[in-house]
């Protein structure tokens, strides 16, 4: 299976990629059958109902393609979500939003959900 177009856009062009000034909430994932790493930012605030929202989200990936691709398709899909809404993504979730990854890649979806969960558990420590 060949990667789909919409992995080779968020890998070229990725969302929410860089480090989070006055973030309220960090967490680091590694991936333990390749070594690669990633961290999330998180800014949460509270809407209207207050209820706590992912203001804003950042990640810095040191991966493989379909792990920076990842990142980038999850911190789309939880911003200006509720924190526990944002607990309910799952990594299939990101890898179908994405159009589906290669089995052997799919293992690389693992790390931008279970990263965007720690940190909200961070944050709630
Ligand atoms: S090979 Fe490490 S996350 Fe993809």
């Amino acid at each position: 299976m060949q990667y789909s177009k919409k992995v080779l856009n968020h890998f070229t062009k990725p969302h929410n990629q860089g480090e989070l000034k006055n973030s309220d909430a960090q967490s680091v994932v590694g991936n333990p059958k390749c070594g690669d790493i990633m961290k999330i930012y998180l800014k949460i605030k509270k809407d209207k109902e207050g209820r706590d929202i992912i203001d804003d989200i950042k990640f810095q990936t040191l991966g493989c393609g379909a792990a920076i691709a990842t990142s980038s398709m999850a911190t789309d899909l939880v911003k200006g979500k509720t924190l526990d809404e944002a607990m309910k993504i799952t990594n299939q979730q990101v890898a179908t939003e994405l159009g589906g990854l290669p089995q052997a890649k799919l293992h690389c979806s693992n790390l931008a959900a279970d990263a965007i969960h720690k940190a909200i558990q961070n944050y709630k420590k």
